[in-house]
Order: structure tokens, then sequence, then C-alpha cells
């Protein structure tokens, strides 16, 4: 089965094809990054403007890349939630527009599983179960994964997630959106010894995050340094430093419970934060510890792209799923 993924739900137009048999037939991004940060964050208004002058002209270029002709598709599956209304609207309708076109099944998928079922577009996949860190930057989740569609929550932010706290304190140390990777190259200069963060809800049982607390922390020594006449660019790279490493083991330390209380030696990594190399590092020296297995996507696929919803959608329509015609969904807020 020949698949057509589109991902709306934000800032990114991402199409694929995914073939069930082939794997990765063709992928294509265009970002609106660079529109958006002159205001410090996505404008919902833009990025819906946005996708619809992209997302045609990404479909025929993913369509040329693949040497298909659009009646060689076999279904369409597109991002139905979460995400901004607008934006997910753009993909729904074009995706249900095309499938009544063409004739072929369509189905709208949840922008987590996706993000979730990455790590499945790479060589060696992951069986399951294993646990899901899902971090991006509005989730901040663990999950048990029995299968698709058999998930359990084991733990979860009660506030930010960790990819929000990161594009916050760019915001405070005056880096551009979005400040994930920036903050990450300014911790690589900084001196790990000279401050420590809080690791929020670790000291305590339980799977859950609180990451606003740090957020606040982070303020407060910033101000402190300020006041002191102190804030000069190591004293940056130095509280980046400290605030990526108190997100980190703050993540390390849960993901290390989640796998004991699972008794489970799959760890899967999913989401912008995924891409964090620090993270990264510390989390296959914890695994290893414990003969266990790290996965995750490669960079491209680690941020919101077209390829992970062609993989979620294409398993779920090669097992008979699909929308209605004319139920398009576009759910911004879905559990
Ligand atoms: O999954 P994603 O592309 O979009 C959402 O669905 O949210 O995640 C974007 C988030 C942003 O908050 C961004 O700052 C963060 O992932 N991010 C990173 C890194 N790369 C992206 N955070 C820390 N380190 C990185 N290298
Ligand atoms: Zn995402």
């Amino acid at each position: 089965m020949r698949v057509l993924g589109i991902e709306t739900s934000c800032d990114e137009t991402g199409v694929a094809i995914y073939d069930t048999d082939r794997g990765l037939l063709a992928d294509a991004l265009y970002s609106q990054v660079a529109m958006h940060a002159e205001f410090g964050g996505v404008v919902p208004e833009l990025a819906s403007r946005d996708h619809t002058r992209r997302l045609l002209p990404l479909i025929q270029q993913v369509l040329d890349e693949a040497g298909m002709a659009r009646s060689e598709l076999d279904a369409i599956a597109y991002t139905a939630g979460p995400g901004l209304v607008g934006a997910l609207m753009v993909g729904a309708s074009t995706a249900h527009g095309m499938a009544r076109a063409l004739a072929i099944p369509v189905l709208g998928v949840h922008h987590m599983e996706g993000h979730l079922m990455a790590p499945m577009l790479e060589d060696s996949p992951p069986d399951f179960p294993f646990v899901a860190l899902l971090v991006s930057g509005g989730h901040t989740q663990l999950v048990e994964v029995r299968g698709q569609g058999r998930y359990r929550l084991l733990g979860e932010s009660v506030d930010d997630a960790a990819g929000e706290a990161f594009d916050k304190t760019a915001k405070m140390l005056g880096l551009a959106y979005p400040g994930g990777p920036q903050v990450a190259r300014l911790a690589e200069t900084g001196d790990p010894k000279r401050f420590r963060f809080p690791r929020p809800m670790t000291d305590r049982p339980g799977l859950d995050f609180s990451f606003s607390g740090l957020k606040t922390h982070t303020l407060t020594t910033l101000k402190q340094l300020e006041r002191d006449g102190q804030l000069d660019e190591q004293a940056r790279a130095d509280v980046a430093r400290a605030f990526e490493e108190a997100v980190v083991d703050t993540l390390v330390i849960k993901c290390r419970r989640a796998l004991d209380d699972t008794g489970l030696k799959r760890l899967v990594m999913a989401g912008g934060v995924s891409a964090n190399a620090r993270l990264r590092e510390r989390l296959a020296h914890e695994a290893e510890k414990r003969s266990a297995q790290v996965y995750y996507p490669r960079g491209r696929f680690c941020t919101d792209n077209g390829a992970m919803i062609a993989l979620a959608g294409a398993r779920r329509l090669l097992a008979g799923e699909r929308d209605a015609i004319g139920q398009m969904k576009a759910v911004p807020r879905w559990p």
C-alpha cells in the first residue's frame, strides 16, 4: 500500500510517501520557522495561510521524487490533531478532497502517534513492547507501548513541556525561536559546575514531570547575575548548561524509573527534544548500564515531518481503518 502522509499541525508543512512493502519512497518538508521567528513564536493565522501555499506543490514534489502519478496512490493519511485548528484544517481538507477525487481511503491520525512511530522509519526498528519518551514543544510523556494504539500513559508534565521550557529559556537568554537547538549550542561552552539547577519532581515517586519551576529558577539566576554585573557571554553559557543538565537529568531519572517499573528493555525517544545530543548521550549510557536498547529517529524525523504520519497512518489503513467520506477531522485538543 502506498500512502501519502500530510502533516500541517503547526509550523512545518510535511509530506511523504510511504510504501508498506518498500518503506519510505519520498519525503519533503517546508519549515515556516523563519517566518515566525520575528514574532518570537508561531502565529496561527500566518501558519494556516502558508500551509495552503506550500502543501500542493510539496505533494507534487514527493510524487515526482517517487516517480509516481497521483493515480498510483493507494491511500492518504493526515494529522488530525492535536495542533492549531486552522493549520490542521488545511491538511485535513486537502487530504479529504484528494481522497474523494482519487476514490481512495483517507485517515486522520494523532500527531503524537506519528512521533511515537517515527523510529520505525529507521533500519533497525524497535519491536513492541517498549517505553516511549515523547518530548516535544507541546508534550512531555512517558508511555508504555504494547502495540500501535495500545498505550498506557505512565507519566506526563503537569505544566510546561520540556521543549516549551527550552523555548522559554532561549527567550530569556535572548536567543531566537525555536530555542531548543540554540540553548543546546550555547550550553556546549558552558561550565557544568558553576550552577546547579533543581531537578523537579525527582525526589518523590511517580513518573510525572514539572518544568515551570525550573524556568523560574533560570529567570531568577539571570536577574541576579545582571544585578551583580556578571551577565557576560560566559555566564549566559553557564546558565544554558545548568538548565540543559537539569532537564536532561530529570528526563533520564524518569526514563530509568519507567524501565524499572515496567521491566521493559526497550526505550524509544521521539519528538523535537529527542534531537538533543546531551539527552541522547546520557540515555545511551543509562541503557547500556542496564542492557537496554535506545531507539530514536534520525534528526529530521525527530521534529515534525510527513514521513511519521505516512507510516503511522499506513499501518492503521492496512488494518482497514478509514475516515467516513466527508468526515474530515481537525481536533485541536486530543488527549
Ligand atoms: O516535535 P516538534 O518539532 O514540534 C512539536 O510537536 O512540538 O518539537 C519542537 C520542540 C521545540 O520546543 C524545540 O525547541 C525543541 O523541540 N527542540 C530541541 C532541540 N531541537 C528541537 N530542544 C532541545 N534540544 C534540541 N537539540
Ligand atoms: Zn510534533
